[in-house]
């Protein structure tokens, strides 16, 4: 007599008819919607085809960065209830491009468990309302530049006072790339801003810092709590714009940077947030380090990492987002630097990249299918390398080739150290401060 047969493993049914778990989640993640069409959601998605997490886009027209190139777009605002809500139906879990989707529409979608939020409301809020974050981190005891809440011109006189007679004042909500931050000596050049809040309006002063220079924490943070921790990054702004990123941050030592990673993870376990978490920072002239702003999603200081990390950020953020587990976040050079492409003369990026292209074919272009438009940012460059001043002099130059056009290549170099209290610049240019296509 044949022996029976050995009974067949568990995994028996092909993957076609019944997928095996991929982890222990119960709520596991299959399919992701990203709020938001622009170079952000664009970059989860060469993330999602590796993963094969299918992705859908929620864009306001089919000529967004992302909506450009996504297999799967949802055409629609992100303050359309209907249109977020109908996103959540398509998807596991919701995540952002921008974090300009009004909380009632969070709300909704996690009371009747569309999809799961990551990061959740009670998290992105700190990332939407720049009052509620001074608040909470105030109270939790995370450093925080002096500030106050002014709800009209007589408060906003006294903390400008109290500031030392220059302050920086800040709309809450709807900023970006400094729409929204303005240096003030009285509250006479923020009227607009006072003429325009309602009956529970106020804005957020804060004292003038005197930075050395900006640094950025990036962690990711999975459901469960398990998180990790990226280098951090030095970054400088060029009028409130990021233009350059030097990672690892220079002249960090070992015990700097294990202090900053660890307030980033303390920041990012108390919030709850899922997903990336980005930390703006000063580093004072006197030595300590005050935390300027969240970002829970993937952030401009951590375009580096796509190129000089073991695992880059989108996909980062993708696995957390969908509770797998995180990839290695360590630096693969012992530089890597990041140059944003902020439109200028040139309008023809494609002659430009080519150039940049063929000059070092070590420059690693990114372009995000945006029409240029002066200042708007429309890629950025990555170099890495050994010699941190090579690496910097290579990604500067392929930035002027492509921005400049091919007779840039010989312009000024701009690789100069970071400026000192490179403090953002009174604007007085119309803003649109709903618009969150610049988020990054
Ligand atoms: N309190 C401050 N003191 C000095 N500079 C500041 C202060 N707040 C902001 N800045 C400068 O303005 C930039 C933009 O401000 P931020 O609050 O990050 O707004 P945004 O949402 O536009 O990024 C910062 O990166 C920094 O260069
Ligand atoms: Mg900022």
């Amino acid at each position: 007599m044949r022996p029976p047969r050995p009974p067949r493993l568990a995994s028996v049914t092909s993957p076609d008819t019944a997928p095996v778990p991929v982890n222990a989640d119960p709520a596991c993640v299959r399919s992701i919607g990203v709020v938001g069409g622009g170079q952000l959601a664009r970059m989860m998605i060469p993330a999602a085809i590796e993963l094969d997490l299918p992705l859908v886009v929620l864009a306001t027209a089919e000529t967004e960065s992302a909506a450009r190139v996504s297999a799967d777009t949802l055409l629609g605002r992100h303050d359309d209830p209907a249109a977020v809500r109908a996103l959540a139906e398509r998807c596991d879990a919701l995540t952002f491009d921008h974090e300009h989707v009004p909380q009632e529409i969070l709300h909704g979608i996690e009371d009747d468990a569309l999809s799961a939020v990551r990061p959740g409301s009670a998290a992105l809020v700190h990332a939407q309302d720049k009052l509620v974050m001074r608040d909470r981190l105030t109270r939790l005891g995370h450093p925080c530049p002096r500030w106050w809440e002014v709800r009209d011109a007589a408060e906003l006189d006294a903390a400008i006072a109290a500031a030392g007679g220059r302050a920086v004042v800040k709309t809450p909500r709807g900023g970006y790339d400094g729409h929204g931050v303005r240096i003030v000596e009285t509250a006479a050049d923020a009227s607009d801003w006072i003429a325009d809040l309602g009956a529970d309006g106020a804005l957020l002063v804060e004292e003038l810092v005197d930075f050395r220079r900006e640094l950025s924490a990036q962690v990711a943070r999975r459901p469960d709590g398990a998180s990790a921790a990226y280098p951090v990054v030095q970054s400088t702004q060029r009028d409130s714009i990021c233009f350059e990123v030097i990672a690892p941050a220079p002249g960090l030592d070992e015990e700097r940077q294990q202090e900053i990673q660890g307030l980033a993870r303390a920041i990012a376990e108390d919030l709850g947030v899922v997903g990336m978490l980005a930390v703006e920072l000063f580093e004072t002239a006197d030595g300590r380090v005050l935390v300027n702003e969240l970002a829970m999603r993937p952030h401009n200081t951590g375009h580096w990492s796509m190129d000089g990390a073991v695992t880059g950020q989108f996909e980062q953020h993708l696995r957390a987002v969908a509770s797998r587990a995180l990839g290695d976040p360590s630096p693969k050079a012992p530089w890597t630097v990041m140059v944003n492409l902020l439109g200028g003369a040139s309008e023809d990026l494609a002659a430009g990249a080519a150039a940049a292209m063929e000059a070092d074919a070590g420059v690693k272009v990114h372009l995000y299918g945006k029409s240029v438009r002066p200042g708007r940012k429309v890629g950025h460059v990555t170099v890495a390398g050994d010699d941190l001043e090579d690496v910097r002099a290579r990604a500067h130059r392929a930035e002027r080739l492509i921005i400049g056009g091919a007779d840039a290549a010989g312009a000024p170099d701009e690789t100069a150290g970071p400026e000192s209290g490179t403090a953002p610049r009174p604007r007085t240019a119309p803003q649109d401060p709903t618009d969150p296509r610049s988020a990054a």
